[in-house]
């Protein structure tokens, strides 16, 4: 490992490095108010993408100019991280938000969720991606941006997924409990970013739905247009190329956006194991993913 890099230490259970923890008794105190929307994945699950939907539903017509000067990370604050700075928000910049509904980006497994969210009843939205394609992206994604812990070669990369030993913590964990607190907590919209690439009108109809916003025709074709890939990569307010840490030359932020990458990274090997593996920790027939395609 690179001496630069942050090291993962156990966490009540979780894999975790200190940028995410050194603030623990203030993120766990957080005051939520009733009209705070979370966002809250697996890191790389597709997390930007519905930042940027929700910024654009809740502010895009109102605020042209919070989209042209703000990048996403700062219009959709990251509730746990501990970094602060000129262009970084920091937990006091989210709590001083004057926008109305505050947007909160969390990575956190579901029992690490400040309390007061629950208390609030706060409107949840959690993004799940496939193992597979969450896998490679976070490689990736681990190998460009220094403030994490180095991915090592493709298939430590892969035996560390599968161990769990991964910065949040298990994925398997991640996806299954919060899928189980969708069954005693209502307020929480479960969708996956493979839906989302089908058809992203279907799934900001149910986001709409859920949130109680009804854009007109033509918002709705508008925030389908800038929430696309390409245009997202394009738009220096959503590719995270203002973003310090991140080597771009390594790998981008916004790096394919599809569904199947994995089938060019996994060996034929790693994918029968990957599948006994996946079989054994998904035992929940309700929440199905398409690690398939
Ligand atoms: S993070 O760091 O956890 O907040 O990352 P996150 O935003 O969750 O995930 C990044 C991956 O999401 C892809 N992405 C998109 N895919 C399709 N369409 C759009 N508009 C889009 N925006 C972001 C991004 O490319 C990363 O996936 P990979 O597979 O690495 O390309």
């Amino acid at each position: 490992d690179s001496p630069s890099r942050p090291k993962l230490f156990d966490f009540h259970g979780v894999s975790m490095t200190s940028s995410f923890t050194d603030n623990w008794e203030t993120v766990q105190n957080f005051q939520a108010r009733p009209d705070d929307v979370v966002i809250a994945t697996y890191p790389k699950s597709g997390t930007t993408w519905v930042s940027y939907i929700l910024d654009l539903l809740y502010f895009g017509q109102m605020s042209p100019e919070r989209q042209n000067t703000i990048p996403i990370y700062e219009r959709v604050p990251f509730l746990e991280i501990t970094e602060s700075g000129p262009n970084i928000h920091s937990l006091i910049f989210l709590m001083s938000l004057p926008t109305t509904p505050r947007l909160i980006k969390t990575h956190l497994p579901v029992q690490f969720v400040p309390k007061s969210f629950w208390g609030q009843n706060c409107r949840m939205v959690y993004v799940a991606r496939n193992a597979k394609d969450n896998m490679v992206s976070s490689f990736h994604f681990a190998r460009m941006n220094s403030y994490i812990p180095e991915p090592g070669d493709w298939n430590s990369h892969f035996q560390k997924f599968l161990a769990g030993k991964m910065l949040f913590g298990s994925w398997y964990d991640h996806v299954n409990c919060w899928w189980k607190k969708k069954q005693t907590y209502s307020n929480l919209h479960y969708m996956f970013y493979e839906d989302l690439v089908e058809d992203t009108g279907r799934e900001i109809d149910k986001l709409c739905s859920f949130l109680s916003l009804s854009p007109s025709a033509e918002e709705k074709t508008r925030v389908m247009s800038e929430v696309k890939f390409d245009n997202m990569k394009n738009n220096a307010m959503t590719n995270y190329s203002a973003k310090p840490g991140m080597n771009f030359e390594i790998s981008p932020f916004l790096r394919k956006g599809i569904v199947g990458d994995w089938k060019n990274h996994f060996t034929v090997a790693q994918n029968e194991e990957f599948n006994e593996d996946y079989k054994k920790k998904m035992k929940d027939p309700t929440l199905q993913f398409r690690t398939e395609i």
